[in-house]
């Protein structure tokens, strides 16, 4: 198994789709190596693309807020997202390249992480690792795949133009974190029970 050190460094040479030609960095990733939850998003904006670091512009301060309301601290996740380099004109990013880097490097970055849920944010997010058409049918919701749980909610982006999104974003963030706090006391339960 690939460390998160070496999957990042593949991706900083990384030319396996279009998206190279036009990054200024590789965005792979950052966090702990050891988080109980990762956060995805769609991929890189223009500051990440600038400073080679995710969520660090407009909504990367919107997420970071909710998270640390919620008792998470940012640098306690681990945070990337489903492509690491910026698509033109920030248009979203085609399927090709979704597979592509999800196959390559999101799934090898789980495996080494090996969190307990997974926050997914946003349409592209939801429809690339879950399946699901957009976010709006699943925001709120968990959904255990492959010995994973991932939590859906709303991209910050959405939650910056719309009030109402806000609030709702905030509480999911909530969400999210309470239900990893009863994964947490449900696996101790069975560890005791075992015992
Ligand atoms: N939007 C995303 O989806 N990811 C980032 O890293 C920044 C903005």
């Amino acid at each position: 198994m690939s460390s998160l050190e070496e999957v990042a460094e593949e991706i900083r040479l990384c030319r396996l789709c279009p998206l190279w030609r036009s990054r200024t960095n590789t965005v792979p990733g950052e966090g702990r190596r050891d988080a109980e939850v990762m956060v995805v998003g769609e991929g890189p904006g223009e500051e990440e693309d600038a400073q080679g670091r995710p969520f660090v512009g407009r909504s990367g301060r919107l997420l970071t807020e909710a998270l640390e309301k919620a008792g998470l601290r940012r640098e306690e996740v681990f945070i990337t997202n489903v492509v690491k380099c910026r698509p033109p004109d920030n248009r979203e990013p085609l399927p090709e390249e979704r597979e592509t880097c999800v196959s390559t490097y999101l799934y090898r970055q789980m495996a080494a992480v090996k969190p307990r849920m997974v926050i997914l944010l946003g349409s592209v997010a939801v429809q690339t690792l879950l399946g699901k058409p957009s976010v709006s049918s699943v925001r709120g919701k968990a959904f255990e795949k492959d010995d994973v749980v991932y939590f859906c909610t709303y991209h910050p982006a959405a939650a910056l133009y719309n009030p109402a999104n806000k609030t709702t974003f905030f509480k999911d963030i909530e969400k999210a974190k309470q239900l990893l706090e009863s994964l947490k006391a449900f696996k101790k339960q069975k560890t005791l029970d075992d015992a």
